[in-house]
């Protein structure tokens, strides 16, 4: 068998372990071929091939991004993009590929499936946003150097009296802001789960500060907005392909803070930093979990599917149950977070 492998979307700690089990699995196990392809779907459309062996492998467990690099390419929306994947999967020989990415990569898969190509994807993004697994490659990492950066940002905010505004990754989604902000002990966490009332956030800081403590940190995921009935004005800052900027909504909410309370208010963004470097043991065992999944998926002639976490085991659910949604943080888990403020 000719199986090809992509990595598609914002990169993410713990790639390379899924890329490792994938050859791992095929080759060593099944003896099969493994095609990689540069740069997720834009490699395949343009036929950068690179086939995959041991050695490409080698002490790739603890390194972040992906060996295979990456894109943001949707095949099918690029004028030509669907037939020009096709016919290099055609030119290739590929049996079935194996895309690793979010929910673009696998709404790309699910529209190339349709041309008849065996596809299995393997759920990959910080934001944990991707439905139907309990965790996506990534996110358990993003979520130590976001709990991190709070405990160093306390600190320095209690030596300065000051109010600290952390805007972390989440544009759809609050997983990041939420889980770190109970991890390191925020005083406020705003996610787009619930749209937030600036007024009730200012009160609150006040409170706390007449009360007991002289500095306080704020947790605001990229995607959070203002209620309607808050008197915050706030226009999202959107990119060329209408996607939010980061630092747009943390800069509102640090403004809007120091204004409203006259506290000394810093606004730190973490971006990109929180998709960096080595990942976490956990995200390397899932990535391999899923890798070694995918592989026998493929094997067992399966199409469609995306490898995905229920519990304690590793299953296999159909793309039409996660493509083109979201999964959001969960009420409880948004309630821990206010609770514990
Ligand atoms: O991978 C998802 C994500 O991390 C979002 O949280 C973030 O807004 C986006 O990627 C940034 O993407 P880019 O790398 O294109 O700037």
């Amino acid at each position: 068998m000719r199986i090809g492998l992509l990595t598609g979307g914002g990169d993410c700690p713990g790639l390379n372990a899924a890329i490792r089990a994938v050859v791992k699995q095929g080759l060593g196990e099944y003896g099969h071929s493994i095609i990689g392809f540069r740069n997720g779907w834009k490699g395949v459309a343009d036929g950068d091939v690179h086939p995959l062996g041991r050695s490409d492998i080698r002490n790739v467990l603890p390194v972040g991004g992906t060996l295979l690099g990456t894109a943001r390419f949707h095949p099918h929306s690029e004028d030509g993009g669907l037939e020009a994947v096709v016919s290099t999967l055609e030119a290739e020989r590929i049996d079935a590929l194996v895309c690793i990415g979010g929910d673009g990569t696998v709404h790309a898969a699910s529209k190339v499936a349709e041309a008849g190509v065996p596809m299995i994807a393997i759920p990959k993004t910080i934001d944990n946003d991707v439905v139907g697994t309990d965790l996506s490659i990534g996110f358990h990492t993003a979520v130590n150097i976001a709990t991190e950066a709070i405990d160093r940002l306390h600190t320095t905010a209690e030596s300065h009296n000051r109010v600290m505004v952390v805007e972390v990754m989440g544009r759809h989604a609050g997983w990041i802001a939420v889980n770190a902000g109970i991890a390191g002990g925020a005083e406020v966490v705003l996610a787009p789960e619930e749209p937030f009332e600036i007024e009730r956030v200012v009160r609150y800081l006040q409170h706390r500060h007449r009360a007991h403590a002289s500095f306080s940190i704020v947790v605001v995921a990229e995607g959070a907005v203002p209620a309607e009935a808050s008197s915050m004005e706030f226009t999202q800052r959107l990119g060329p392909f209408g996607e939010i900027v980061a630092g747009s909504v943390g800069e509102a909410v640090a403004g809007e803070i120091a204004r409203r309370t006259g506290f000394d208010t810093r606004l730190t963004v973490l971006g990109h930093v929180q998709r960096g470097g080595t990942p976490t043991p956990t995200d390397r065992i899932l990535g391999s979990r899923f890798g070694v999944a995918a592989v026998d998926a493929a094997v067992a002639g399966r199409t469609s599917v995306m490898t995905a976490l229920h519990g304690d085991e590793v299953r296999l659910v159909p793309f039409d149950e996660v493509a083109g949604k979201v999964k959001h943080v969960p009420a409880e888990l948004l309630r821990v977070a206010a609770t514990l403020a």
